[in-house]
């Protein structure tokens, strides 16, 4: 089983972007713990990050057809990224949605997701763990009803 982390604009800059909001750990730890976390449950984590949303549409297309699910930050692209949740709906994979802060605490703008309704769920204001908890939900979903 694979699945495939996303992040997208400004999470390569975890770590030293408003570390009060969006903690400590740099965007390479946080994966090294989903890798490590994915190891334990038998999943090969991959990841991606680009500050493009055309980029991350390109790596879906692309990385689709291998994965059993994907697991996403879409960053700021949560709010009006329409291409992407295209993309994602067109993948036909299950997706988490995942963020670090809670954006439903937050400006009024971050409490609207457009990729929400394509997504089994959204996990939002758990920092770090809130994306190991979506590998283990996802994987323990996947284990379930098995599709790749
Ligand atoms: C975020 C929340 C978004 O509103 C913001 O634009 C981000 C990060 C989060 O992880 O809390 O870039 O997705």
């Amino acid at each position: 089983m694979k699945f495939l982390v996303i992040n997208g604009p400004n999470l390569n800059r975890l770590g030293q972007r408003d570390p009060g909001i969006y903690g400590t750990k740099t965007l390479s730890e946080i994966e090294s713990l989903l890798q490590e976390r994915g190891k334990d449950l038998g999943v090969e984590v991959t990841a991606f990050q680009s500050n493009s949303e055309g980029s991350i549409i390109d790596h879906i297309q692309e990385a689709s057809p291998g994965l059993s699910g994907i697991i996403i930050n879409p960053g700021a692209l949560t709010h009006y990224g329409l291409s992407l949740r295209d993309a994602l709906a067109d993948a036909g994979l299950p997706v988490v949605e995942v963020h670090l802060s809670n954006i439903h605490s937050r400006e009024q703008w971050r409490a609207h997701s457009v990729i929400a309704p394509v997504a089994l769920g959204q996990i939002s204001g758990l920092g770090w763990r809130g994306y190991i908890a979506a590998l283990e939900i996802l994987a323990a979903q996947c284990k379930e009803a098995p599709q790749k």
